[in-house]
């Protein structure tokens, strides 16, 4: 079977500043791929090559197969995305924001009340959604924004610093519905700080450092990702 996401040799420069430096890596449906690394390692220039916000200066990045700079309206219909400072109209309730999203994904009317009857009491925010969004906590953004990245049933979700803001019930959550979405044969991919988010929640972990993706390891349970994380980063 064809790997959801296949990333081959991107590059990406900022000026004089090679942020990303020969990127190589796939990820097979039913995974959680976790990308870690220090700050400015490259992580979020890698999401956005992989999503067509940047365009790579080299490589390619094929989603289904599909090359998301030759095809992407194609591409984009398979992924969700969220981004690290998630963006929601202000002016929008949540549930608001839900139904527009399932209206541009092309859902009728009792498709759009069904499933947002499913994801409604993920989190349990059913009052807030009732309400605009200007008036978010930072957390209950990211829970809205995730809860419009699952409507669609992507084939793969790209989330840049999934939990930042969340609370520890929350953090909870989130990771089991990634660990079900994947499950149903979905990918994901996620940067994070939390070593103990992706030891928990992801198959395999790909560590950044200086735009070059320098180990890649499964988790099992044995895995001491922070020793792995101390010990590959200090060598460079
Ligand atoms: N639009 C841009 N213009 C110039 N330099 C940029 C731009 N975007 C990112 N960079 C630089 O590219 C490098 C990689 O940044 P990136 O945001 O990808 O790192 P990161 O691993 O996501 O960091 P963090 O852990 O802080 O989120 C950094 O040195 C950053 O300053
Ligand atoms: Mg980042």
């Amino acid at each position: 079977m064809v790997d959801t996401l296949v990333v081959e040799s991107i590059t990406k420069r900022f000026n004089e500043l090679q942020a990303i430096d020969g990127i190589s890596l796939s990820i097979p449906p039913g995974t959680i791929y976790a990308l870690i690394g220090p700050n400015g390692s490259g992580k979020t220039t890698i999401a956005n090559c992989i999503v067509g916000l940047l365009k790579p200066d080299s490589g390619k990045v094929l989603i289904r197969s599909i090359d998301i700079q030759k095809e992407p309206i194609k591409a984009k219909r398979l992924f969700s995305y969220v981004s690290d400072n998630p963006a929601i109209y202000p002016y929008l309730t949540g549930y608001e924001f839900l139904r527009l999203t399932a209206k541009l994904h092309g859902f009728t009317k009792e498709e759009t009340d069904s499933r947002i009857k499913e994801l409604e009491n993920l989190f349990p925010i059913k009052d807030i959604l009732t309400t605009t969004t200007d008036g978010y906590s930072r957390g209950n953004i990211e829970k809205t924004a995730f809860l419009a990245a699952i409507l669609p049933k992507p084939t793969i979700i790209i989330i840049d610093e999934p939990i930042v803001g969340l609370d520890p019930d929350s953090v909870k959550i989130l990771g089991d519905a990634l660990i079900k979405f994947a499950k149903a044969g979905g990918s994901v991919l996620i940067s994070t700080h939390t070593l103990n988010f992706a030891k928990t929640y992801a198959q395999k972990v790909g560590i950044v450092q200086k735009g070059k993706l320098i180990k890649e390891f499964s988790i099992t349970s044995k895995t001491d990702i922070d020793g792995i994380y101390e010990q590959t980063t200090s060598n460079i």
